[in-house]
């Protein structure tokens, strides 16, 4: 066997014990990772309204269809989101203008509710390329470790919120992070390459929305708002989403952005958040997925690498509290399932990508939701990714849906970078 495969889905079982997850050893080692036994449950019909009619023009997808599902996924899997957010309050806090050696003004932004005191808000980081002569599209992305991670700058304040441990000793220490995190997650956000490319990146730290962990509800924005336990009411991932969304309204404020040109970008359980940002959001012309698996663009009813038992043993608060009824055996009872997430997005641009070692996400998985979505882009006269079987590692496939399959692990590198410039370059043009 591949040693490299070996290592990542080790690395997925660690993730899932190291968060403290309640799956027994048993049901980690139950894991499929061999494509004869995924199961053939068959994916609920995306072109049957619930009463039966068949969707087959643009207009009945979107004045029907769409609307059920995004219901479906609300009831069923993410939970509500609440409407607050209209008295969203974006003070800058600082603007420089030569930041990465001149290449860019970056900004710093604090967002937050008036309405909601008890919530201690966002901290937005914002670079918009200079010299360019026409506002530019931007992309929005949260991240896992903070501002001072995604950058190297030294003048980025170390984020003071909680987090989870680093990669790197001393880089978290009692849950905050240090300035040996500065920069820790560069790798996964080439500041320049995306400069280069006349883009905007508007960055934050998820857990300023809230933290990630089963508790991280009662210091996050949920809790702040108040939960009634109900089993439809939102979880993590929801109030993520919500918090990319208030990102894009804040960069409707600066110079030199165009606020209608977005893309929302997220990896792994914020590829999860990204899907479900740009299903809510249409605003959000671009939705990208990377490396997003189980309760993202990954199939529940395909038994492979992650199932929707161990998700929602190890990571409850992320979904609504539904969703842990379709745990397996039930996962034939969910009344969604990824290709719908997927289709939500229709008619603007979809990028779904995987990595060929992630296994634990379910990359074959990932390109039949690609793929599966293509019906509802076709009712707009538009292309799904063209193709019937899985493209070969690194040859990215489709046009306004697009999915690719890179060499290496689970992370995001600069060729998931190369792949969605362009695609931001073809299709959010001014
Ligand atoms: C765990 C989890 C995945 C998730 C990943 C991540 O591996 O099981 O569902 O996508 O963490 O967010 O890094």
């Amino acid at each position: 066997m591949d040693l490299s495969i070996c290592f990542s889905r080790a690395v997925g079982a660690l993730v899932l014990l190291g968060l403290g997850g309640v799956v027994s050893g048993a049901e980690a080692r139950r894991v499929n990772y061999d494509e004869t036994k995924v199961g053939k449950d068959p994916l609920p019909p995306l072109m049957a309204a619930s009463d039966g009619s068949k969707v087959e023009t643009a207009d009945d997808w979107k004045s029907k269809r769409r609307g059920e599902i995004l219901e479906l996924f609300r009831n069923h899997v993410f939970g509500y989101t609440p409407a607050i957010g209209s008295d969203l309050k974006v003070e800058v806090t600082e603007k420089k203008d030569g930041a990465l050696q001149g290449m860019a003004v970056r900004w710093l932004l604090h967002l937050s509710l008036p309405s909601v005191p008890q919530w201690e808000g966002i901290d937005l980081m914002v670079y918009v390329p200079k010299g360019l002569p026409k506002p530019v599209p931007v992309v929005v992305g949260l991240s896992f470790q903070g501002n001072h991670a995604v950058t190297t700058e030294t003048d980025v304040p170390i984020s003071k919120k909680w987090m989870r441990p680093g990669k790197q000793e001393g880089q978290v220490v009692a849950n905050r992070a240090t300035e040996k995190a500065r920069g820790a997650e560069s790798s996964r956000w080439p500041l320049k390459m995306i400069m280069e490319h006349g883009c905007a990146l508007a960055t934050a730290y998820y857990g300023d929305i809230e933290p990630d962990h089963a508790d991280g509800w009662k210091d996050g924005l949920r809790g702040a708002v108040g939960l009634k336990k109900v089993d439809n009411e939102w979880g993590a991932i929801g109030a993520w989403a919500w918090g990319l969304s208030r990102m894009l309204d804040a960069c409707q404020q600066i110079d030199g952005v165009d606020a209608s040109r977005a893309a929302v970008i997220g990896h792994s359980r914020l590829g999860k958040t990204s899907l479900w940002a740009g299903a809510q959001d249409e605003r959000f012309g671009i939705v990208i997925s990377n490396n997003s698996g189980e309760g993202g663009a990954a199939p529940a009813r395909r038994d492979f690498g992650e199932t929707t038992k161990i998700i929602t043993s190890a990571f409850p608060h992320w979904f609504c509290k539904r969703y842990s009824t379709y745990a397996e055996p039930n996962t034939h009872l969910l009344p969604v399932d990824s290709h719908m997430l997927g289709a939500l997005a229709a008619p603007r641009g979809l990028y779904i990508a995987s990595a060929v070692e992630d296994e634990w996400a379910d990359p074959k998985g990932e390109f039949i939701t690609a793929r599966e979505v293509e019906p509802v882009y076709r009712l707009f006269g538009k292309d799904g990714v063209g193709v019937s079987d899985q493209p070969a590692i690194d040859h990215p496939v489709g046009a306004q849906v697009r999915y690719h399959v890179r060499t290496g692990k689970h992370d995001v590198v600069d060729f998931d970078w190369e792949q969605y410039l362009k695609f931001v370059g073809a299709l959010l043009k001014p």
